[in-house]
């Protein structure tokens, strides 16, 4: 069982949307036994708020129920996931400064790392439309795979 944690900033649009995602693809692969995910936030703004409507409501057109309460990342985190996995680069660089040896560095990864059209930010759809948030939702179905087969260490 890899134990995954998605990282956004808010812990309310796009951490929770990419755990949403990957756990549908775990279950629609019959590999749910094999990945534990979940999503904090770099800031504490909405800890213990449900994932923005807008997340909510894109995944479900998508057929996938978000259940989730915000929480901020804490140092914890890194010893209870094998991976932290950051929604952009500023993520990456705030989660870092959490992380307290070379081992647990080693556990951050950026979400688009693998992604076949290249890697990149999934963009803050905070402040945007509908339209941002299913762009995020494409993000997250296109780079679930590969990813989870890097985790799995499995060819992607
Ligand atoms: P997220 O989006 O990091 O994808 O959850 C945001 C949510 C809330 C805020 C910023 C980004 N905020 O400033 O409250």
């Amino acid at each position: 069982m890899k134990r995954i944690l998605f990282v956004c900033l808010g812990n309310i649009c796009r951490s929770p949307l990419a755990e949403g995602v990957v756990k549908a693809y775990g279950d629609k692969n019959n590999i749910s036994d094999l990945i534990y995910c979940d999503s904090a936030g770099t800031a504490g703004y909405h800890v213990g708020a449900p994932p923005d409507h807008r997340s909510i409501q894109i995944a479900s057109n998508h057929g996938i129920e978000l259940i989730h309460r915000g929480r901020k990342l804490s140092k914890a985190d890194f010893t209870n996931f094998d991976y932290i996995i950051a929604m952009d680069r500023t993520n990456y660089e705030d989660i870092l400064t959490l992380a307290n040896s070379s081992e647990e560095k080693s556990k951050l990864l950026e979400f688009r790392a693998f992604d076949p059209e290249g890697p990149g930010d999934v963009p803050d759809p905070y402040y945007g439309s509908l339209a941002d948030f299913e762009m995020v939702y494409q993000l997250c179905e296109r780079n679930a795979a590969p990813l989870i087969k890097f985790i799995l260490n499995e060819p992607i």
